[in-house]
């Protein structure tokens, strides 16, 4: 019998598109920092016509993300052990990938380390490439900061525009939102998330 962490991380050829992880042709979304699992357990129970994977950098938490899912209730999930950064359009076949999660990615507060950001010019270069028309990348952050720089990025670039009235909301108001532990945690210390919301055009 298979075991759920072959289930939810198969071997892969490293010049094969992860496309190939699914082969059922449904739409497919990733979420980037997959965390100690709440969005990737629970999500795409609620969105079972759609695919998803979840890349997390980390072995400790991709160990928590499978305590999370086991292959009956999560069918449309795989995990990829992977820090993403703009070479992300060499994961995927072009103009496939319907959404984009990314909640709370790590700040790096001190401006030294600003380069380590995830959300950068030629990262949203190469993920304009992945993403279909009308796309929607969501972003929470508690870090107001690093608020500011993605919005700023997202602003300068030409192949996205944003969904809400501002920029930068404190309700996403979307009914199926999962809070994850990090987002209860940093509400817990007083922290409100500050969410985006971004279409590729
Ligand atoms: C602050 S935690 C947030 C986790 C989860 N999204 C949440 O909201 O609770 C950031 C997570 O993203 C992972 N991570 C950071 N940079 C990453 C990258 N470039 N690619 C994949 N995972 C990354 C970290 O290992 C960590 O688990």
């Amino acid at each position: 019998m298979i075991s759920d962490r072959d289930f939810f991380l198969p071997p892969m050829d490293d010049d094969m598109p992860l496309n190939a992880l699914f082969d059922d042709g449904k739409e497919l979304y990733i979420e980037i920092g997959s965390g100690k699992g709440e969005f990737i357990s629970q999500y795409p129970q609620q969105h079972l016509d759609w695919n998803f994977i979840g890349f997390e950098m980390s072995e400790k938490r991709i160990i928590n993300c499978l305590k999370k899912l086991n292959p009956q209730q999560n069918p449309n999930v795989r995990l990829v052990k992977l820090a993403v950064d703009d070479k992300i359009k060499l994961l995927f076949e072009n103009a496939t990938i319907s959404g984009v999660f990314i909640q709370h990615p790590d700040p790096w507060p001190k401006r030294r380390h600003h380069r380590r950001r995830l959300i950068q010019t030629a990262f949203l270069d190469s993920l304009a490439k992945i993403l279909k028309p009308k796309a929607k990348v969501q972003i929470a952050t508690d870090h107001k900061e690093y608020a500011l720089w993605i919005v700023d990025i997202f602003s300068q670039h030409k192949d996205f525009i944003s969904l809400q009235d501002s920029p930068i909301q404190n309700d996403y108001n979307l009914e199926d939102h999962v809070v994850t532990w990090f987002e209860q945690e940093q509400r817990r210390l007083g922290f409100e998330p500050n969410y985006m919301l971004y279409e590729r055009i």
